[in-house]
């Protein structure tokens, strides 16, 4: 069975089980400032976890892009990969425990549905308890059902507790493991499933959340008004299991990239360790970079693009070492683009677009990286590299920190990575990595500050199309808490009258107290009213329309969205324009605040 069937597979059975099938959201999240990127299939569906209704019902499921950079270091070992899609099933307050469970166990091991995986190799934890919520006897006593006894384990919190970030809804999870040996290991101790899960003997494939509660700054608060099932199944891993493989990089995600980098390759096929290290980060890298790519993000010092910039450098580096040609990496792109085809059609559809990005990074990375590495040598005779240095090295040769300290470390020599961040923030360049906030997970960030702007930006838009034509889209947005910045479609400098009179616009719709309605309609009667949107695509047949409306009836603002917004108008503050510039061609940027 290959990927492409699995993940069908895994549709096709939820939604045979009134499951809807949604389309995967767009690697980068729309709307939430708190993390870079979709790390889990649960994120773009938070505000329906929390209680908003889901157009498309309280059963869902989909394959979700993600990607997940706090491993990097792993990848190369067997299961590590910075792209990867997560197969989930939800229940928006509907199903719980009992046929989460039962459908799990079944999709893993009905050869006529499912996978058709070993059950003689499954096993499985669930959560002992905590002061926040009991031991999970229910879900134990329901595993019982499936699994013998000895190879279920009570595990922590550290483990079998899942939260996306500080705040927001989680739970106690049960989580499935397969051995992937070639003997198989029979029944384990929970010393030794423990220690056959560090060698990754035996590899997480799926994870139920039961999601019943709600986190505030970091501690559970409560619970929420609904029983949610969040699941999660990595499916390079799955592929991996049903392929009867134990390494992602033999599944047929990987394998025409491996072959394909070997070729390249002055070496042909690595055979040693190190290389064949090299050739799994080169193949994962770029694949992740050609899938940022594919959802919008360009290589740049900052928030997306600089974890793009990053990846693609790093893969430069390791392909140098495995004698991979100049200006090759980009001949991966195809090989990748075809699997993805009538899955994400935009990356075949960027073909072109794609290549010549990672053709001008890596372009552009090698006519620095000669005078960086001469640099570089030299500082690798004093013991430690200062942040000074560090940063000289990021600003002037774009070497990215990460890569600075590994390189470094390769030397024995440490760099001084607490004065490169104070350097970094005295320039300005906004790593949001470098202070590792975003990538620890978190959430719709829907703190009152930044559901104010959302609400202001879906009015700026429409103060926008009003005075500048129905032409304007939304090409962009990124909301803080002190401020929205929002690109749009228009080909010219937008006059300053035009910005006052937007703003009027948008501060009467303020002050007039209006209501912000939610309904749902079918996608192509939300088009015809003339409803604004720009991914039409992405959304599923119904979509939930979000309105400003003042007492008075006047409608400000109609448009396809997720949420959250602010439930009526008054106390917004008052619109300001700060900035209006061009952000590329075709597109402006307007940075705007509510003060
Ligand atoms: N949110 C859980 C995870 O990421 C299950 O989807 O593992």
């Amino acid at each position: 069975m290959d990927s492409r069937e699995i993940r069908q597979r895994f549709l096709a059975f939820f939604e045979k089980r009134g499951h809807a099938v949604i389309p995967s959201s767009s690697l980068v999240p729309e709307n939430d400032p708190s993390v870079l990127f979709n790390t889990a299939g649960m994120q773009p569906l938070v505000p329906y976890l929390m209680g908003t209704p889901h157009p498309s019902g309280k059963r869902l499921a989909n394959s979700q892009k993600c990607v997940r950079t706090q491993d990097i270091e792993e990848v190369g070992d067997k299961t590590h990969d910075t792209f990867f899609e997560m197969l989930g099933n939800w229940s928006l307050g509907d199903y719980f425990k009992e046929d989460a469970i039962k459908w799990s166990f079944e999709f893993l091991t009905s050869k006529e549905e499912g996978l058709g995986l070993d059950p003689a190799r499954l096993y499985v934890t669930v959560f002992e308890g905590n002061d926040d919520a009991p031991r999970d006897e229910e879900a134990f006593a329901i595993w019982k059902k499936y699994m013998p006894e000895n190879r279920i384990y009570f595990m922590s919190a550290k483990s079998n507790w899942w939260s996306p970030g500080d705040n927001g809804p989680c739970g106690p999870d049960t989580e499935m493991f397969y051995d992937v040996t070639e003997r198989g290991l029979g029944d384990m101790t929970k010393d030794e499933y423990m220690t056959a899960d560090n060698r990754q003997d035996i590899v997480e494939i799926w994870n139920d959340v039961f999601m019943e509660y709600e986190k505030k700054s970091g501690r559970v608060s409560g619970r929420l008004a609904m029983k949610n099932v969040d699941t999660g199944s990595g499916l390079e891993r799955v592929v991996m299991a049903t392929q009867g493989k134990d390494n992602v990089f033999y599944t047929d995600l990987f394998l025409p990239i491996m072959q394909k980098i070997g070729d390249l390759a002055a070496g042909g096929q690595p055979t040693d360790a190190k290389n064949i290290r090299a050739a799994r980060i080169v193949a994962d890298h770029v694949r992740t970079g050609v899938m940022m790519i594919a959802d919008g993000v360009r290589p740049s010092n900052t928030d997306q693009g600089y974890i793009l910039r990053r990846l693609l450098r790093r893969a430069v580096r390791y392909a140098d070492m495995l004698g991979v040609g100049k200006g090759m990496l980009s001949e991966l792109v195809p090989i990748i683009a075809e699997k993805y085809k009538g899955i994400y059609d935009n990356v075949s559809a960027m073909e072109g677009a794609i290549v010549k990005e990672i053709w001008e990074e890596e372009d552009k990375f090698r006519k620095t990286l000669e005078r960086g590495t001469k640099e570089l040598t030299r500082l690798f005779e004093e013991k430690i590299i200062s942040g000074e240095d560090a940063f000289r090295l990021f600003s002037t040769y774009g070497f990215p920190i990460e890569m600075t300290e590994e390189l470094a470390a390769e030397q024995g020599v440490s760099v001084d990575r607490a004065q490169f961040d104070i350097e970094f923030k005295k320039h300005q360049a906004l790593s949001r990595e470098g202070s590792g906030q975003k990538f620890k997970g978190g959430l719709a960030d829907a703190s009152e500050k930044t559901t104010k702007l959302h609400t202001a930006t879906h009015l700026m838009l429409a103060g926008l199309r009003k005075y500048l034509g129905e032409g304007v889209h939304q090409a962009g947005s990124n909301i803080t808490e002190e401020r929205l910045r929002f690109d749009f479609t228009y080909p010219e400098k937008v006059p300053r009258e035009i910005l006052d009179k937007v703003e009027a616009y948008v501060n009467e719709a303020i002050s007039k107290g209006c209501m912000v309605l939610i309904e749902q309609m079918k996608k192509e009667e939300a088009k015809a009213k003339g409803v604004e949107g720009s991914f039409w695509e992405k959304y599923p047949d119904v979509v939930n329309v979000y309105s400003v409306v003042a007492p008075d009836g006047t409608a400000y603002s109609a448009e396809l969205c997720g949420g959250p917004h602010v439930e009526q108008t008054k106390n917004m503050g008052h619109f300001k324009i700060i900035k209006e510039e061009a952000s590329s061609s075709g597109v402006r940027r307007i940075k705007a605040v509510l003060a």
